[in-house]
């Protein structure tokens, strides 16, 4: 596959020379999700920066939460012959027809942010990602910890289907498993939004009451949400119930400051840099590894208010 993709590097830098300056700017079109939270606002962000800083005509489609908009924006790349293709695709099945199809059109597509299931890895160049396994084992690690090693859990899982929420579940259940004083007692899909985590929440409230000692959360927004429902419940969040999530955004910070979130398990969003960087060796035939991991760190309560100045996002 290297060689299709180098032959479409070629031609771009057979063009090369011919506009302004003598270099001609790359079309990337990058297709976004959603808004679906504060993370998801940040990726979208370093990215258009990024474009902007290098100098690349980005096609930008936001899907609104929608595969087949995804699908749909893909395929309209491919139609307008961009140079490259950013994707970070809403789950990870259902991807191989389209990227088939770019591939037969000789145009490299760097995944960010999530990954996909497909039986044919050279159908993308890279994927650019943090290690969510790792991340839900952090989590349930702090917990152990906090709970003494037992206690009653709940989960706000993300979007169904997609590699954060699966990879999140199994990396916290995988050590809360060995716990047998440790239980889950309930775990929904929050779709990765503030108002579905409040309104799972609320039900997990009227289900199970003061049985709940903890709240694990798969990203900060639904953790805030719950907070709000916990609040609502006189449940005193980050006192008398736990609550831990992922991301590291700065409401996540806030909420810590105000006692509410006890911790967080940071999961970078700036990929502008990378993914670029990604799509020029790609286009100038350089070989990629098949993943990239970011590096991320954790955060707690007690250095919050000192942590919050020097965030980002
Ligand atoms: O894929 C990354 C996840 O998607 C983030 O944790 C979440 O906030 C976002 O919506």
């Amino acid at each position: 596959m290297r060689s299709l993709w180098f032959g479409a590097a070629l031609a771009a830098l057979l063009v090369a020379g011919c506009g302004e300056g003598g270099k001609k700017a790359l079309t990337v079109g990058f297709s976004q999700i959603g808004a679906e939270s504060a993370w998801r606002t940040a990726e979208t962000k370093s990215i258009r920066e990024e474009a902007a800083k290098r100098g690349v005509d980005l096609k930008f489609s936001d899907a609104q939460g929608d595969q087949e908009k995804q699908i749909a924006a893909l395929r309209s790349f491919i139609a307008q012959r961009v140079d490259a293709i950013i994707l970070a695709p809403k789950v990870e099945d259902g991807w191989e027809p389209v990227l088939r199809e770019a591939q037969r059109a000789r145009i490299p597509v760097v995944l960010v942010d999530r990954g996909v299931n497909v039986t044919d890895d050279s159908l993308y160049a890279t994927l650019i990602a943090s290690d969510f396994v790792d991340e839900g084992r952090r989590a349930a690690e702090w917990l152990v910890k906090k709970m003494g090693g037992k206690g009653n859990i709940v989960q706000l899982e993300g979007t169904s289907g997609s590699a954060p929420a699966n990879d999140r579940k199994k990396g916290f259940e995988a050590v809360i498993a060995k716990r047998p004083e440790m239980k889950i007692i309930k775990s929904q899909d929050g779709d990765f939004a503030r108002d579905k985590g409040q309104e799972v929440m609320e039900a997990f409230i009227r289900a199970e009451g003061k049985k709940i000692q903890a709240v694990y959360a798969h990203n900060d927004d639904m953790a805030i949400g719950a907070i709000q429902a916990l609040d609502a419940a006189g449940m005193n969040p980050g006192k008398d119930v736990l609550v831990i999530s992922i991301d590291a955004v700065r409401g996540a910070f806030e909420a810590m400051i105000a006692g509410k979130l006890n911790a967080t398990v940071e999961c970078n969003p700036l990929l502008g840099p990378d993914a670029f960087d990604a799509v020029e060796k790609v286009l100038r035939g350089e070989a990629l590894p098949k993943k990239m991991v970011v590096k991320d760190s954790f955060f707690e309560q007690g250095t919050a208010a000192e942590d919050i100045k020097t965030r980002q996002y």
